[in-house]
């Protein structure tokens, strides 16, 4: 339904059918709405199809309530959803039967937090070290200072030790070996880089730091656009968030690995939680990571808008939609090449690889980037500027354009944002 056959690539060389970004944007109708709109910010948030927002507008309209909180049918009914939509994100993580290790959050940075509160609070010890890159996203990074002072205010004192981008722009390997030691404990890294967009590596950096060392995985920008599959990616833990998948914001998802999962502290309690006081001490009765993790009433539409988004990339085909993502970050770089002045930011531009996860950022010597993005909202071209959520100026890559694609971006779009873009720099 969503390949043209004229567009099935050589046969020959591929199996797989091309996508037709046309025939998905008919399933978006922000894309109706909006027929100029270019929408290049898919790793800020993407836009949602029908079939979620019918999900959301159906628990609103048609049967909103809390979940199994009541004995009425509708309560009954949304418990179950949301169980069933949990066995949804396991199977799409490809560890169906695990889905007791799935935590729904409130999105990658309440996952990521979660990892902090619930896990390392409890689990690391004076003199243990976490390795980090500083420019990852913000959330993958400030958790960790930050548990690093709760835990120097309980009298242990962690060290945070970072690690470099290559200049292509995947992780410096070197950096990495020169960093871990015996009393490494954590690495945290991206899947793929929001800024840079390649994929990071995570086998290769399992096999540097050995075993032992914990993962904690952000997979914001890969999932949707790639396999994030739990059972073969060598981690502990997978944060992402539901609205970068076609899902709503204000929801995301915490896998929790086998050997990290019995050693969790509860990170907040309160209704739904199974716990009581005896004897004036709290007792915790969790069966389950989700049990000890999730509290209170949740996003509830929000939860069940995650099972549309999976079911729709599923149905376009997670496989079609990386190939059509690649080839159009590919096509997309090798149009910019002979725009005059463009200076390519760390990813394909610099790598020069034949593959792309759909983010491309780079700059115009002599134009401020944040301009540029004002000129091209003028022609309803939307890009991101500014600080790309790196923690702090001097981390930040100096004022990059990123432009970030999905399933519903077309060569035509590539086409038209090439255009207008040389037509303004060139001004
Ligand atoms: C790599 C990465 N990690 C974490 C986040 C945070 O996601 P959220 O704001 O949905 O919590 C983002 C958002 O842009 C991201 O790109």
């Amino acid at each position: 339904m969503y390949c043209k056959a004229e567009e099935k690539p050589n046969e020959k060389t591929s199996t797989k059918a091309a996508l037709s970004a046309d025939l998905v944007k008919l399933d978006f109708p922000i894309f109706q709405a909006n027929p100029d709109l270019i929408y290049f910010d898919n790793a800020s948030t993407t836009q949602k199809p029908v079939s979620v927002i019918e999900t959301i507008e159906n628990y609103y309209r048609k049967n909103c309530a809390n979940a199994g909180r009541a004995s009425y049918l509708w309560s009954s009914q949304l418990e179950a959803a949301l169980e069933d939509t949990r066995a949804a994100v396991a199977a799409f993580l490809a560890v169906p039967e695990r889905a007791q290790q799935v935590v729904f959050t409130g999105g990658a940075t309440d996952s990521l937090n979660t990892v902090t509160m619930a896990w390392a609070l409890a689990n690391l010890q004076d003199g243990d070290e976490v390795l980090l890159c500083p420019k990852d996203h913000k959330s993958a990074v400030l958790p960790w200072y930050h548990c690093k002072e709760l835990l120097a205010s309980m009298g242990k004192h962690i060290k945070i030790k970072h690690f470099d981008i290559h200049e292509v722009g995947d992780y410096d390997l070197k950096s990495i070996k020169n960093a871990v030691t015996d009393k490494t404990r954590v690495l945290a890294m991206a899947h793929v880089h929001h800024v840079y967009g390649l994929d990071m590596e995570v086998s290769e950096i399992r096999e540097i730091v050995g075993n032992d060392v914990i993962i904690s995985l952000d997979a914001s920008q890969s999932v949707g656009h790639t396999k994030v599959d739990a059972q073969t990616l060598p981690v502990d833990f997978i944060s992402f968030s539901g609205h970068k998948m076609f899902a709503a914001p204000g929801v995301g998802i915490l896998y929790v690995g086998d050997r990290v999962k019995d050693q969790l502290q509860p990170l907040r309690l309160g209704g739904k939680s199974k716990a009581v006081i005896a004897n004036d001490s709290l007792k915790i009765n969790s069966n389950s990571v989700f049990e000890l993790l999730e509290a209170g009433t949740q996003n509830i539409p929000g939860i069940l808008s995650l099972k549309p988004a999976i079911d729709y990339i599923n149905k376009v085909g997670l496989d079609n939609i990386e190939a059509h993502i690649s080839k159009l970050t590919v096509d997309l770089w090798q149009k910019l090449i002979p725009l005059p002045n463009i200076e390519f930011a760390p990813g394909i531009g610099i790598c020069a690889c034949d593959k792309g996860w759909g983010i491309i950022s780079f700059r115009f010597k002599g134009i401020s980037s944040s301009d540029l993005g004002f000129a091209l909202d003028e022609e309803r071209i939307f890009v991101r500027t500014g600080d790309h959520c790196v923690w702090n100026k001097a981390e930040a890559e100096p004022d990059f354009l990123r432009v970030s694609m999905h399933a519903y971006n077309s060569p035509d779009d590539l086409e038209q944002f090439v255009q207008v873009l040389a037509d303004i720099v060139d001004s």
